[in-house]
């Protein structure tokens, strides 16, 4: 099978390398006919092209690798592919969020297939096991740590006791950041991934944003303090449904320090489903990086060269966002001296370490928190906060 890959990066590169180097009978039907580059760029090999209508117009070409991020061209460039009739497989979770439903209707149409394994869990076969538990089970809830930089950050931070600055510049040379890194440390890549992810558990085309705070503010004197209560910070994405309501929200979250979720060191990642049978499913492995992305973009182009059944998939339930759905207690570090009102009825106490203040609020929903945050940055743009994780059973 002939494919192009558009994108010459990180992801692009690993493909390359996978199907050019390894020698499993599967890489080898696999020919790569274009590598898309820039306008301009050099071309330092014979594969390399900087037209897109060449490679859509060539016939030949049956399948198209789309790892360039963003949202344009790269919308366009799937949907004209798709309309070629050239299967689709891609990495880029900000676009596939984004237009997850036109990409498949469009797909459907034409008779070919879409896949996008790698944009959610980077190496870990996740969205191929959330559609397998979903052929028996009615999936609850799903969450995870999706997000290999900020998983990198944190952990090190932890580790090393080193300022958050430092540790981004690594993630950002180790290829795990996406080109602005805001999508990581703001959480908008996690909230990508579980705009995916949960549409896909959920049945339902879910495209509002939800209660999102990533972790650019925190400092290494709040990871001391959550290290005395004994508890391990985790960038965290928790999408839940009940009935025809769902609530979801991306957040720090301060799980117990024997936490399976406090393990996940480095890059990795967690991701979590469950089930009406199968309970709690956690799958684990690498969440970025070069090769075990493309990894997962290569078991896609493998699916579609041997004709595999498509994923089931279905946007159409009307689900209706509900506010209330994730909520817990909240710490709070702030020196704004309004905090205390701002939270009125929620909040609880107020502890000192190391000569910051932290606040507890009592159970307050992911929303309001959220609105109050906002509320409380205002005035003291560095604060920080994470929600302590209960366990619900
Ligand atoms: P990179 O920035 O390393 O690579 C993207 C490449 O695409 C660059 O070479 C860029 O060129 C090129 N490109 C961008 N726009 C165009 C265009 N219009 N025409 C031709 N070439 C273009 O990103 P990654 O490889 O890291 O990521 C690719 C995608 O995969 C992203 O959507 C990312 O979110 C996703 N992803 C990445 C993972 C990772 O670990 N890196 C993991 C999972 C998903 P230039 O440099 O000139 O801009
Ligand atoms: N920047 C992303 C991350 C890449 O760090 O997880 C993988 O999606």
């Amino acid at each position: 099978m002939k494919i192009a890959v558009l994108g010459n990066g990180t992801v692009g590169n690993g493909v390359l390398d996978i199907i050019e180097q390894q020698m499993k009978p599967a890489c080898k039907d696999i020919e790569i006919a274009y590598l898309l580059i820039r306008e301009g760029k050099p071309k330092t090999k014979p594969i390399m092209c900087d037209d897109i209508n060449t490679i859509l117009q060539d016939t030949s070409v049956d399948l198209v690798v789309e790892v360039m991020g963003g949202i344009e061209p790269a919308h366009t460039y799937i949907l004209k592919a798709l309309r070629m009739k050239k299967h689709v497989v891609s990495a880029n979770k900000a676009v596939i969020a984004k237009y997850m439903k036109e990409f498949q209707e469009c797909a459907d149409e034409n008779n070919v297939c879409f896949l996008y394994e790698a944009s959610c869990g980077g190496g870990i076969p996740w969205l191929h096991n959330l559609f397998q538990a979903k052929r028996i089970d009615d999936i609850h809830e799903i969450s995870g740590i999706f997000n290999g930089t900020t998983n990198y950050i944190l952990d090190h931070m932890t580790k090393e006791q080193k300022q958050f600055d430092v540790i981004l510049r690594r993630a950002q040379e180790l290829g795990y950041a996406e080109k602005d890194p805001s999508a990581d440390i703001d959480g908008i890549d996690i909230q990508n991934k579980l705009k995916i992810s949960a549409s896909i558990a959920f049945d339902s085309d879910i495209v509002q944003d939800f209660p999102t705070f990533g972790i650019r503010t925190i400092h290494k004197n709040d990871i001391a303090y959550f290290t005395s209560l004994h508890k391990c910070v985790k960038l965290m994405a928790v999408a839940k449904k009940q009935d025809d309501r769902y609530g979801a929200a991306v957040e720090p979250l301060l799980y117990d320090a024997d936490a399976m979720e406090s393990s996940i060191s480095e890059n990795f990642n967690l991701a979590c489903l469950n089930g009406t049978t199968i309970g709690d499913c956690k799958f684990y492995g690498q969440g970025a990086g070069k090769l075990p992305t493309a990894n997962a973009v290569v078991q896609d182009i493998i699916d579609i060269l041997y004709q595999l059944p498509k994923p089931e998939i279905s946007l159409s339930k009307n689900l209706r966002h509900d506010t209330s759905l994730v909520k817990g207690v909240y710490i709070v570090r702030t020196n704004n001296k309004e905090c205390r009102q701002i939270l009125e009825d929620f909040y609880d106490r107020e502890e000192r370490f190391q000569g910051y203040s932290y606040i507890w609020t009592k159970c307050i929903s992911a929303y309001q928190m959220h609105q109050f945050i906002k509320q409380i940055m205002d005035k003291d743009a560095g604060a920080f906060m994470a929600r302590i994780h209960e366990v619900t059973k």
